[in-house]
């Protein structure tokens, strides 16, 4: 019997060791129908002597096969969970992934940066609407019927008197019948002129207008605006060049070129060669369109500016073809 016992100990702790089912074991063993049971119930033929000797030596024999299976079911559960660790393990420090956002139109940035700058200066921004009489668009502008700079611009006509505006330097002319000098205004919008598209054309397009006008207000005033807005805008060491030109609406006219700030005037693809870029057309108010609007030229005078919002940003970002703007492909506005 003892031996019977000895050997149902070696054979389940072979089994345990060897991996099989633990409660297969449990029970082939221990069970109430298992082989220690069995031996057990064979104690009746036992000596009263042997008896306790034996139902001692069969107690250890399960105590130990219950240990063992103890331990064998505990190292199993370590071993689960460390391979449950190591499986749905997280590295917090890894970088996530990122929503992705949306980016601002590459003319929304251009005229933010120009609005931020020229309020920095004192300037407001105020608006004018996109359909316009004939009168602000021209006329009040010193540019009556027949008046050849209306060829310049070719004019959207909804009636004959009623127009997509060809610039923003209506805004103007509204401005300064509402509001008593001084004004400084800046005035972003889109404009609109029958030109066939093609890459540095766009039947809508749009302007920068700038306007000041106060007691005393000179062509120093208009320089020194300009200039600090160039460096602002393109670079401290940007030099500004004023040459002649006319506008119907000012007196002196200019036209401003800024130093290219690619090749800082050596001349290189960006200014063709030029050194020079233009950027916008200026000058002082005409007296005509002060009178026109209310203002007594004897006692104001102002200065006035207009750019292409999108030749800044062409120029600005190295883009050569202006339908880039209009087209929305995401492949190109996520470039800024
Ligand atoms: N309105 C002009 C254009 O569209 C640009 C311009 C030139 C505006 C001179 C001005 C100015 O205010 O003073 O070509």
């Amino acid at each position: 019997m003892r031996e019977k016992l000895q050997n149902i100990l070696t054979e389940a702790l072979d089994a345990i060791n060897s991996g099989t089912d633990l409660e297969q074991i449990r029970i082939k063993y221990l069970g109430k129908k298992g082989e220690l049971t069995a031996v057990l119930r064979g104690m009746g033929q036992l000596t009263p002597e042997e008896r306790p000797v034996i139902g001692q030596l069969a107690n250890d024999v399960r105590a130990k096969i219950e240990e063992a299976l103890e331990g064998a079911a505990s190292a199993f559960k370590a071993k689960q969970l460390e391979a449950q660790l190591k499986a749905e393990k997280l590295d917090v420090t890894m970088p996530s992934t990122r929503a992705k956002l949306g980016h601002h139109h590459p003319l929304t940035l251009v005229q933010r940066r120009l609005e931020d700058i020229f309020i920095g200066m004192g300037f407001s921004i105020v608006e004018g609407p996109e359909v316009e009489y004939d009168y602000y668009n021209f006329q009040a502008l010193n540019i009556p019927e027949n008046h050849p700079a209306r060829d310049t611009q070719d004019t959207f006509y909804i009636t004959d008197n009623i127009l997509l505006r060809s610039q923003t330097s209506p805004v103007q002319v509204r401005t300064m019948e509402k509001q008593k000098p001084p004004i400084r205004v800046v005035s972003p919008g889109r404009v609109y002129r029958s030109d066939a598209l093609d890459a540095s054309h766009s039947p809508l397009f749009h302007q920068f207008e700038g306007l000041v006008v106060d007691k005393g207000i000179t062509m120093g005033d208009l320089k020194g605006t300009l200039e600090s807005f160039a460096k602002t805008m393109f670079g401290e060491n940007t030099r500004t060049r004023f040459r002649p030109h006319h506008f119907p609406f000012t007196e002196p006219s200019a036209e401003v070129d800024v130093s290219c700030f690619m090749c800082g005037g050596k001349g290189c693809r960006l200014c063709k060669g030029e050194g020079w870029i233009e950027i916008l057309g200026a000058g002082m108010v005409h007296p005509f369109v002060l009178s026109n609007c209310g203002i007594d030229p004897e006692e104001y005078s102002g200065f006035a500016f207009g750019m292409g919002i999108e030749r800044i940003a062409m120029i600005s970002y190295g883009v050569d073809d202006i339908r880039l703007f209009y087209e929305n492909d995401a492949r190109f506005i996520e470039q800024f």
